[in-house]
């Protein structure tokens, strides 16, 4: 858990959470019951506090009736899963495509749902024309990229994730090393200022990952919230990914951890909440998180990262509220009983702003056992950092048709200045784009290098890179090879 490369890993590993450990490391969390009054889906009982419930949605699937019919019957806020990513919205430099993102805000405000925008900024899913720019050339693309998003939906996104996933997970608290951050430290309040001036009526927010709790990822966060606050750098909101399994449990300060932000003068969200496990560890683990937000007055809403657990980007792991059929589990009981509890330190000040409840809730409690947890998708690290030199690990997140894989660099006993790191990709695999390294090969036998700010790692120091594609990922130890 303190080796950052292991965390990092487990990430993206799939690991199945051992329900035991998650209700030990919990504690227990009573269940409590509707009262008469609640409200029957996740988005009024939300409501009903002042707050939104939301899920990531894929345009691809708004055709199929019973995700659309889930997403509809119980989800007031929406975000684009993929569809607002640099790569799909500017595939060809100053070329906008907006046509699946439009799709999923168009059936947002035919369905009085809101739209969460994601994610204007990020090292990851970048389109491939990227790779070729630095400096002043990738930032004035960052720049024009931000506002040409920004200014389509202007008026449209209740929040932006201006900045996504910018600080690392060394445990020292800095600052990811990405070719947005090499473009000058001053990059994400540059690309908060730009978000601004495009749309101002939007909230703008940063969002993490292993920023859950108190720890010094994200001491480093509260460090640069405050200093925009200080600054009047236009920041609204921060937003906690909450992608929870045993390497990343919920920790007794999560409570905490959002009321500090919070206390700064934003606003906290749950952005991408999803919770390895099945039963009951898992549904007391959602009400552990769903009662968090509503005992911190500035938490404005939750969004799960996913409807069904086959939606899910780590399906293996079943971590979301509805079953493949899209039947409620008893995580969804278990969220929606805490929403109807409502929050102790933010009660609704005017009363139920519902009506009461005068249809049950259409669909009943599963009547199917809890499902065994699935095994990791991809097989744990198996090599120690060699004396000297580097290694490299891979870990893939799979779905139907491609994947992304993330590979992470360790510099071994003595520093490196440069690494080239091998991978072999199974048959019929092909690599579309690429981040932080620069590719040779796209099928087979390919690698990567690094470039000119990620190639010097001290020992024992990590980067990452990553690239996806189509096909089946990576599933080999990659060489590594330093210079
Ligand atoms: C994931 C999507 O769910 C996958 O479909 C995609 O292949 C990779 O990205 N943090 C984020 C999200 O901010 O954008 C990521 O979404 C999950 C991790």
């Amino acid at each position: 858990m303190s080796d950052p490369l292991v965390r990092s890993k487990r990430r993206f590993a799939g690991v199945a959470v051992s329900a035991t450990a998650a209700a030990v490391a919990l504690g227990t969390v009573l269940s409590v019951s509707t009262t008469a009054n609640a409200a029957s889906t996740l988005g009024a009982s939300a409501a009903a506090t002042g707050r939104y419930f939301g899920t990531a949605v894929a345009a691809y699937k708004l055709s199929d009736t019973v995700y659309s019919g889930v997403l509809d019957r119980e989800f007031n806020m929406i975000t684009p899963e993929n569809e607002m990513k640099w790569d799909a919205t500017e595939p060809s430099q100053g070329q906008f495509s907006f046509t699946s993102a439009d799709q999923i805000v168009a059936h947002a405000q035919a369905h009085g749902q809101r739209t969460r925008g994601h994610a204007l900024a990020w090292h990851q899913q970048q389109p491939g024309w990227v790779a070729s720019l630095s400096g002043t050339a990738l930032r004035n693309a960052m720049i024009n990229h931000i506002t040409g998003v920004a200014t389509h939906y202007k008026g449209k996104i209740y929040a932006w994730d201006v900045v996504n996933e910018a600080f690392s997970d060394n445990g020292d608290g800095s600052r990811r090393q990405s070719n947005l951050q090499a473009t000058g430290n001053d990059w994400i309040e540059v690309a908060f200022q730009t978000a601004h001036a495009a749309d101002p009526g939007a909230k703008l927010c940063y969002n993490d990952y292993n920023t859950d709790g108190v720890n010094a990822k994200s001491t480093g966060v509260y460090n640069m919230v405050k200093d925009f606050k200080a600054r009047g750098v236009p920041i609204d909101c921060v937003g906690f990914q909450s992608h929870i399994n045993s390497a990343s449990p919920v920790t007794s300060d999560y409570q905490a951890n959002l009321q500090r932000f919070a206390d700064l003068g934003v606003d906290v969200q749950i952005t991408e909440l999803d919770i390895a496990g099945s039963g009951t560890a898992q549904a007391d683990t959602y009400a552990r998180v769903v009662q968090a937000c509503l005992a911190v007055a500035r938490c404005t809403g939750i969004t799960v990262w996913g409807i069904r657990d086959s939606d899910s980007w780590r399906s293996g792991d079943t971590p979301l509220l509805f079953d493949n059929n899209g039947n409620p589990k008893a995580a969804y009981t278990s969220t929606l009983n805490a929403l109807n509890a409502g929050g102790s330190s933010s009660p609704p000040t005017t009363g139920p702003t519902t009506g009461p409840s005068t249809s049950p809730p259409t669909t009943g409690p599963p009547t199917t056992g809890p499902p065994t947890t699935a095994p990791p998708t991809t097989a744990p690290p198996t090599t120690a950092p060699p004396q000297g030199g580097c290694s490299a690990s891979v870990s893939v997140n799979q779905w139907n048709g491609g994947f992304v894989a993330t590979v992470t660099v360790t510099a071994g006993s003595s520093a490196v200045n440069g690494w080239t790191v091998g991978v072999t990709l199974p048959s019929g695999a092909a690599v579309t784009s690429s981040w932080s390294a620069t590719g040779s090969g796209t099928s087979g036998s390919i690698s990567y290098s690094n470039v000119s700010y990620n190639g010097s790692l001290a020992a024992g120091r990590n980067t990452q890179f990553g690239f996806q594609g189509t096909g089946t990922g990576p599933s080999a130890t990659p060489s590594c090879t330093a210079r």
